[in-house]
């Protein structure tokens, strides 16, 4: 049944083209603008890429903050380089951006402005152009940049304006962070090829890390010629832009420095051509295999092969995005290209790195960019339970591969090195989440279970010696079922001691990732009691006796012996009277991560009858998250808010969840550069958008889904590991309702849902089984107001989604 993917690549491409091309509804430059003085940056990455590529080929701009290295808007172009983020926070100058390349005209060899700040070049106005695979712009000076690419590899062409001698740059030291620690260029000019490789620092961590590339510009079947070519460098260190060209030259080794140095080095090459087609691999094991990654990936003929590179990236890319077909003729063409462009950012990333892994030797696949698993737990995961599990089932792998060489379950691997660690172990939701989705299939999807769990149990119990990068504070949580604020581990194991409240919630709610490995995978009821009972853990940080706003009840800091320590619950939201540091830092005082404690009370995805009693019920639970909302606590930029406009659904009241989806997704996210609240957060935002836009929420960890009021009248989910195709018909679907308020008595509260024709008892949550299931959904609308307040969940005792302390997920 399955292994049998369904197609040949040459009839699903008749067929893309015969039905619909899914990619020339993608946006990249969603999320592309400025984050400078309090702009939106979503820092998104508008450049050529396949489906969870490893090279995400750019230009890079001279302004920060510029995380992906593109910023929409006028900045100066730097260059065009092979590999960068996607979404992330993280250094500013940015992350990756190595090895780029820049094009020159009207300079003679011995004076090329080859250093960074000289050759800097404005684009034209309108020049930017990108559908999935291919990227182009065209600077003031009429020099045309366009990429394509594969997994490692890719193709860039310089077409310049006159036929003079044409010049490109390439750059050795000059990654995005300008970081360089080390490294060399080597030049073979009977090639044409040239090959790289440097030492730089990661964007979010402790470490450097080294990368390799191969650049050629003879292609064998293209008359190129390289007419000149040279090496550059700065004349010394101490005055790194008086830069120097070395006709002829074909090396230049800097032996590794602890401290970027800031010199310019690279090659240059003259050209009589008016285009210059260049082919690139990269690679993090060797030069070598960077070189070897171009023949295999875009072949040894490759003065033609552009299109088939092309063709082949964005036939992957059509693929991924009909894995959720919508009629793109008859639904709201702002949800589309929401809804495309979303899919689209939330597939870029993890990275597959499979073959390139510089650490250790594994028959498992390597994936880099989970950058963060804090971010990606709650929605990217998830979207990739439902459209793309053989996918997801490589990239747990990744994870569980981590374990196995490290002893922990990574949590922020970026640049291939551990990044910092934000609140929790959030590779353990996601571990969770597949044992209980794809537990029985983990054979039949190469993803050993009892490894799983066991790299679920580790990361649970044991603490490494420094928490920074990996693991969590397990002795304290272990000692006291919370994390308590100003404590000495007496084991000597460091970290940040920070985030004491908000750690203690993404503990708890870690914990209750290994109960449901442990029930889905058949193991011992003592294990399901255990991690279910500390997963309870998170209500010993609730303080009674805080009060905001007339709620009483808050998630507060604790001392190890019990005494609260207060802060006030509105520290750290958008509306923070006070100024306070809410990173990860020592400077944190208030106990809370990018976050207020009026949000962070709300988080206990797994238990949210606790909380709505906690807070005193369901009516206060409502009046509550009214309040959270009008007062400006939500928090749209970051992902401690994602949940919150679902939750009434806990107090059964999913007619209000539906209003509040809309006002979010209508408040916070539009087509335009600006159209995301805050970085994408390595696709983070773009599933929840998919989400939001679907009409479902996951828990995570957990076979349900919240269900809601669809933006579309219709789609289909494809699942490519029970090879089933799932219907979703929302009868009375009102159009009308796709704005921040829909008017009063149009069609958006659900009354009715039904599966294969049998009614269900919930009208607010349905089971994963049911949405991969095949067949047929129907979601029933109804425009009236009042019934839809007062008819709760649906019937039933199971109509509330579950909650563990009630008796859920068993
Ligand atoms: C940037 O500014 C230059 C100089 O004013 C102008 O020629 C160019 O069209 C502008 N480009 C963009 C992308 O706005
Ligand atoms: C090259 O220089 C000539 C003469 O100054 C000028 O007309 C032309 O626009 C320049 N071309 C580019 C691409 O800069
Ligand atoms: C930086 O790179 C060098 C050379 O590869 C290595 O010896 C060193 O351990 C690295 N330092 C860090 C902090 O990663
Ligand atoms: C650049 O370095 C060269 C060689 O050391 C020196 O002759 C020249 O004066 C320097 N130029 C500038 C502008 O400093
Ligand atoms: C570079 O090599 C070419 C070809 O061998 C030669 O004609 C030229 O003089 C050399 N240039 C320099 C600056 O050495
Ligand atoms: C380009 O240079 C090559 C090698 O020097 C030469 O054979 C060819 O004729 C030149 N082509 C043009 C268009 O100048
Ligand atoms: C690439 O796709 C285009 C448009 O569908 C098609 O016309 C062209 O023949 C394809 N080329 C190759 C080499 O596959
Ligand atoms: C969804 O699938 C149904 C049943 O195969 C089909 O009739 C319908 O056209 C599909 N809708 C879209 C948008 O692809
Ligand atoms: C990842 O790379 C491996 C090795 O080339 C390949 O087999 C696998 O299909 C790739 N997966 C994705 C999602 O790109
Ligand atoms: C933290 O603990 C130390 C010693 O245990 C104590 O001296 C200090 O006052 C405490 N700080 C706070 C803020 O409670
Ligand atoms: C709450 O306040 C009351 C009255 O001051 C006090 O008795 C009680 O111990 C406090 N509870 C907590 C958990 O601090
Ligand atoms: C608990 O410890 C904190 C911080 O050291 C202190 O302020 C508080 O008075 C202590 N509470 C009790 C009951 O001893």
């Amino acid at each position: 049944m399955l292994g049998l993917r369904i197609w040949p690549l040459l009839c699903f491409l008749e067929y893309v083209s015969a039905q619909r091309a899914l990619t020339s509804l993608v946006n990249l430059f969603i999320g592309t603008a400025s984050g400078a003085d309090g702009g939106s940056g979503g820092n998104a990455f508008p450049g050529a890429a396949v489906p969870h590529a490893m090279a995400k080929v750019g230009i890079d701009v001279d302004m920060t903050p510029r995380q992906a290295g593109f910023v929409s808007g006028n900045a100066s172009v730097t260059g065009i380089s092979l590999m960068h983020d996607e979404g992330t926070g993280g250094n500013t100058a940015g992350g990756y951006g190595n090895f780029p390349l820049f094009p020159l005209t009207n300079c003679s060899f011995a004076s090329c402005p080859v250093g960074l700040k000289t050759r800097e070049t404005l684009r034209a106005a309108g020049a930017d152009a990108a559908t999935p695979a291919y990227f182009t712009t065209t600077f003031t000076n009429s020099i045309k940049i366009e990429t394509t690419s594969t997994r490692r590899a890719g193709l860039i062409r310089f077409t310049f304006p006159e036929e003079t001698p044409n010049f490109v740059v390439v750059d050795l030291t000059n990654d995005l962070q300008r970081s360089f620690e080390g490294g060399s260029i080597v030049i073979e000019p009977a090639t044409g090829r040239v090959l790289l490789g440097g030492t730089y620092l990661q964007s979010y961590g402790p470490s450097n890390y080294t990368i390799y590339g191969c650049y050629d510009f003879a292609p064998p079947d293209l008359s190129q010629n390289i007419v000149q070519f040279g090496t550059y460098q700065s004349v010394s260190t101490s005055a790194p832009t008086n830069i120097t060209i070395a006709p002829n030259g074909t090396s230049l080794a800097f032996p590794y420095t602890s401290l970027p140095s800031g010199i310019e080095a690279g090659g240059l090459f003259a050209f009589n051509s008016s285009t210059v087609l260049v082919r690139f691999g990269v690679s993090f094991i060797s030069s070598a295999q960077a070189c070897q990654n171009a023949e295999e990936e875009v072949g040894e003929e490759w003065g033609g092969a552009w299109d088939t590179v092309q063709n082949a990236s964005k036939a992957k890319w059509e693929d991924v995005l009909n894995r959720i077909a919508v009629d793109i003729e008859k639904e709201n063409s702002d949800v589309v290209e929401l809804l495309y462009s979303s899919l689209y950012r939330a597939s870029l990333v993890p990275a597959n790195l499979t073959d390139e892994n510089p650490y250790w030797n594994s028959s498992y696949p390597f994936y880099d960019a989970l950058f963060c698993s804090w971010d990606t737990f709650r929605t990217v995961h998830p979207l990739l339970s439902l459209t793309s599990p053989r996918e997801w089932a490589d990239i747990v792998n990744a994870y569980i591969d981590g374990w196995r060489h490290t002893g922990y379950i990574p949590e922020c691997r970026a640049n291939t090195k551990a990044g910092y660690v934000q609140g929790g172990s959030d590779g353990m939701p996601i571990l969770g989440d597949f044992a209980v989705k794809y537990g029985s299939l983990g054979q039949e999807l190469g993803v050993p279970t009892d490894d799983l769990y066991q790299a679920l149990v580790d990361t649970a119990e044991n603490t490494p010696s420094d928490w920074y990068t990996v693991g969590r504070q397990n002795t304290a949580w272990k000692i006291f079922d919370y994390i308590p604020t100003n404590w000495t581990d007496p084991s000597g194991a460091t970290g940040l001691p920070t985030r004491e409240a908000s750690r203690t919630l993404e503990y708890a709610l870690g914990d209750f990732a290994v109960r449901q490995a442990a029930l889905a995978l058949g193991k011992s009821q003592d294990d399901v009691d255990k991690y279910g009972n500390r997963s309870m853990g998170f209500v010993n940080i609730w303080d009674p006796n805080v009060t905001s706003d007339g709620f009483s009840g808050f998630a507060q800091r604790r001392y190890a012996n019990g005494t609260f320590a207060y802060s006030p619950p509105d520290a750290c939201s958008p509306v923070d009277p006070t100024p306070h540091s809410c990173a990860r830092g020592t400077d944190n005082n208030v106990g809370f991560y990018e976050s207020s404690s009026w949000e962070y009370s709300f988080f206990a995805p797994h238990s949210m009858s606790t909380v709505v009693n906690l807070m005193g019920g369901p009516d206060t639970f409502v009046s509550r998250l009214d309040n959270y909302f009008a007062k400006g606590y939500f928090y749209a930029g970051n992902e401690p808010s994602f949940e919150l406009p679902w939750l009434y659904h806990y107090a059964g009241r999913p007619d209000l969840s539906a209003l509040h989806v809309r006002d979010v997704v209508y408040t916070n996210f539009n087509t335009g550069i600006g159209g995301i609240p805050g970085n994408d957060d390595s696709g983070a935002m773009a599933a929840l958008l998919t989400f939001h836009l679907l009409g479902l929420y996951p828990v995570p960890a957990s076979r349900q889904l919240l269900i809601g009021s669809p933006f579309v009248s219709s789609f289909n989910l494809t699942n490519n590991a029970f090879d089933t195709v799932t219907t979703f018909i929302v009868e009375n679907f009102d159009a009308t309702t796709l704005t921040v308020s829909p008017p009063n008595g149009s069609s958006i509260y659900v009354s009715g849902i039904t599966i294969n024709g049998q009614s269900s008892d919930s009208i607010c949550w349905i089971s994963f089984e049911d949405i991969v299931g095949g067949g047929e959904i129907v979601i029933t609308l109804d425009n009236d107001a009042t019934a839809a307040a007062s008819r709760g969940c649906g019937t039933g005792a199971n109509a509330l989604p579950d909650s563990l302390e009630s008796g859920g997920f068993a």
